[in-house]
């Protein structure tokens, strides 16, 4: 059975990139009022619940986020995992521009210790409580060197195995002014696969009316620890499924990213992007430059990288955008967070069949997961993912989808920097 958490409401127009839901009683009643109520039922956003099985001997809901622009978010309270994101197209055709499985036995079966030749996806994840990787799986702090399972050749990679992608974390919806949202939380007890502290984290979906996914992660800490967290969704703003993204276009705001080794691992150098092909600072094809034979390329079989963003305040600010020239789909992609890891999915090999029943195969879609820099805890010189208790963790990150036309986007308009989100 379906569960609704429906609010309706008018437009209230507050702001260039949010819209306020005034409940509908709310509205007073007469003539002039009578127009606002048509209003209202155009306006709503929503959020509703069905069961979608069960893991690690709990239940799990699908929660379905809309909005009355076209866009749908269905995520699943296991591992926080953003399943479909519908969007229209510049012609109002709506197409999901997320890779997922279209059941919960595909996420359970890619976690599981037989994920597959591409190895566990995290398509859509909530990663913790470390994302991407720490060398040799170890690191000090406060003089105490702390050992972590390797899931990764060497490495300790997205918090290491049933990390927080894979538990069921509690739940509640609602629904208000600023959109439909889906609000997890979940506790990860001092010690799980090595880390020390206990971690208390809140992830905050909102799906808000003008067609944004925002992200908000908070943490708190009981003793000294290390945290990054992000979203491990893969776009292809094309449509799941619909083949490659080479043709894609990729803004990076960013000057520098941080070079690998050969284990992925950061050399600690922050290299400058222009003359190289991981210079996206003027939108280009995914697929320019991505076979040119750069070593980094070679090493990690595509772009896996993190780019050092070109920040602006404390705030929201842009780290990227994408654009589908054909369907006309934009994602451009804000955050609190001093990198994003911008990978090219090159380690799908066509042994998945994703929820619309295609295989995925390398580059069929790419990521921007936001991020402190991979293996910062035992890379003094990058910025500090040094979790205190005392000074809660907050960031934020916010997808934005629009459309082009054929002159531009308009997705130049959001107003970035209007929270704070830094490490206090
Ligand atoms: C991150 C890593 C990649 C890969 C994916 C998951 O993006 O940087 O190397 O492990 O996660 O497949």
């Amino acid at each position: 059975m379906q569960k609704s958490f429906l609010t309706r409401g008018r437009l209230a127009a507050v702001g260039v990139a949010s819209a306020a839901i005034v409940a509908a009683g709310a509205v007073a009643a007469g003539a002039s009022d009578r127009h606002r109520a048509t209003d209202v039922a155009a306006t709503a956003t929503s959020i509703t619940s069905e069961p979608w099985g069960s893991a690690n001997g709990q239940s799990v809901n699908l929660y379905t986020l809309k909005n009355s622009h076209g866009m749908t978010v269905t995520i699943t309270n296991y591992g926080g995992i953003v399943q479909s994101i519908d969007v229209p197209d510049r012609n109002g055709k709506v197409a999901n521009v997320a890779l997922g499985f279209s059941t919960l036995a595909g996420y359970l079966q890619n976690n599981s210790t037989s994920p597959g030749a591409s190895g566990t996806t995290y398509f859509g994840a909530i990663i913790g409580r470390y994302a991407n990787r720490i060398a040799n799986g170890q690191f000090t702090l406060n003089g105490v060197t702390y050992h972590l399972p390797q899931n990764n050749g060497t490495n300790t990679l997205h918090g290491g195995p049933n990390a927080w992608n894979t538990k069921v974390w509690a739940a509640t919806p609602s629904n208000n002014a600023q959109g439909a949202h889906l609000t997890l939380t979940y506790t990860d007890p001092a010690g799980t696969n090595g880390f020390p502290g206990t971690v208390h984290a809140t992830v905050e979906y909102t799906l808000t009316q003008d067609n944004a996914l925002r992200i908000t992660y908070s943490a708190t800490t009981d003793a000294p620890t290390v945290i990054n967290l992000t979203n491990h969704s893969y776009f292809n703003l094309a449509g799941e499924g619909s083949g490659g993204v080479q043709g894609q276009t990729m803004m990076i705001n960013a000057n520098s990213y941080t070079p690998v080794n050969a284990n992925l691992i950061p050399t600690g150098v922050l290299a400058p992007v222009a003359g190289t092909a991981f210079d996206f600072r003027t939108p280009k094809p995914i697929g320019q430059d991505i076979n040119n034979g750069d070593t980094q390329l070679v090493l990690a079989h595509g772009f896996d990288h993190n780019w050092v963003l070109n920040r602006t305040g404390t705030g929201l600010s842009l780290a990227a955008r994408a654009a589908d020239p054909v369907s006309g789909r934009v994602l451009t992609t804000w955050t609190t967070e001093p990198g994003v890891q911008f990978y090219t999915g090159n380690f799908l090999q066509g042994d998945l069949v994703g929820t619309s029943g295609k295989t995925y195969r390398q580059t069929d879609g790419f990521t921007l997961e936001t991020q402190h820099f991979p293996d910062s805890p035992n890379q003094p010189s990058f910025p500090s993912t040094v979790l205190n208790p005392g000074t809660p963790f907050h960031s934020e990150t916010v997808y934005q989808f629009s459309v082009a036309g054929s002159g531009g986007d308009s997705s130049n308009t959001h107003s970035g920097d209007r929270h704070s989100g830094k490490r206090h």
